[in-house]
């Protein structure tokens, strides 16, 4: 069984005696900063100059460039993201930082593959949000928290725990509940989820849609059947809320009926063997050299892929249909 943090297991007091850097004022960057501000820690930002560096004055925070932050703190968030990473550690972050600070990361990519190796003597811990960073923060105001992945990968100062439960409390997951796992196991999830669930969901969705439109059924009722009216995450809502087959109860008996004897047709497709393929290059690394090498050569290979995909049908028939519906991009 895994371990599950609550409030009760942090000491929060310790982020008053710390400062502590936000690094990249972004997406999750912003939330944090302002969900720590909110519980009492001292937090101070580090960006470059740009709109993001605005906001961050904007918002009543001081701002530094990155290495002034983390000269200046205790505590390193390192909210960057993870392609970014290692190049401003390596030129921004590591000569400052001191014996006994901590670096928290918020996806265990960069220090599971060894893109970033931190000095001995720093705490290293991870504490990665399972929700976007604008949830992180309407979570924290409305109370109700989010749940995260936590661990300790490297404690040099013994009290490693204690501050990664501490900014965990802070960041305001706590109420909800942190989940102890190891870099690496964040990160292959994380990976998997992406590679995986991601491209299969889709796969079957585009199929599903194919399929109507050629028999004929028009093309705006289709696409608000399967995800332009919304409906999609109340049920994704529903499974987290009422469980994966209890959420069954919130539809109708036909629908019920129906979902449940015809899935019966699709166990035959084999989608394990693709699933394991992909699972096996995350976790031998291969996924992270490739992407590692595609980022050295000019992405040249990645911005092919993305064109193809931005030039699949469903790219042309969606702005149609989403000009007939007045709704914007
Ligand atoms: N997004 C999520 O929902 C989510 C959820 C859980 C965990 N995470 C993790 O959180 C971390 C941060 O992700 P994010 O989505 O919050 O990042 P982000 O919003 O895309 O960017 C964060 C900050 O990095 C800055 N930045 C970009 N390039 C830079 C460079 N070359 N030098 C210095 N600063 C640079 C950005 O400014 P500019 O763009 O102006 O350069 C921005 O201030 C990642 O480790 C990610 O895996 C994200």
């Amino acid at each position: 069984m895994a371990t599950v943090y609550r409030e009760a297991d942090a000491h929060p007091d310790l982020l008053t005696e710390r400062t502590i850097a936000i690094v990249g004022f972004g997406n999750q960057g912003r939330a944090q900063a302002l969900n720590l501000r909110d519980s009492g820690a001292k937090v101070i930002v580090g960006n470059i100059d740009d709109n993001y560096r605005a906001q961050a004055i904007e918002d009543g925070f001081e701002v530094f460039s990155i290495a002034e932050a983390v000269e200046a703190a205790d505590v390193v968030m390192l909210l960057l993201p993870d392609e970014i990473a290692p190049e401003v550690y390596t030129r921004d972050i590591a000569s400052h930082l001191r014996a006994g600070d901590a670096i928290s990361f918020a996806s265990g990519y960069n220090v599971h593959y060894e893109h970033i190796v931190c000095p001995e003597d720093v705490d290293v811990v991870l504490l990665a949000p399972r929700m976007i960073g604008r949830g992180v923060r309407d979570l924290y105001l409305s109370g109700d928290g989010f749940f995260s992945f936590v661990g300790v990968h490297q404690d040099a100062s013994g009290g490693a725990r204690d501050v990664m439960l501490a900014l965990a409390s802070g960041i305001g997951t706590l109420r909800k509940g942190a989940v102890d796992v190891s870099f690496q196991v964040e990160t292959e999830l994380d990976l998997f989820n992406e590679q995986g669930f991601g491209p299969a969901f889709g796969r079957v969705l585009l199929t599903s849609i194919d399929t109507l439109i050629k028999a004929g059924y028009p093309k705006e009722a289709v696409l608000l059947e399967f995800y332009l009216s919304g409906e999609m995450s109340y049920i994704f809502q529903a499974m987290a809320e009422m469980g994966l087959i209890e959420q069954l109860d919130a539809h109708s008996q036909t629908s019920q009926y129906g979902a449940i004897s015809r899935g019966m047709r699709f166990l035959g497709i084999n989608l394990k063997r693709p699933m394991r393929k992909i699972l096996d290059n995350i976790r031998r690394g291969k996924f992270a050299r490739e992407w590692n090498f595609e980022q050295r050569t000019g992405k040249v290979r990645f911005r092919l892929l993305r064109a193809l995909a931005k030039r699949q049908p469903i790219g042309k028939i969606e702005k149609e249909v989403r000009k007939e519906l007045g709704i914007g991009a």
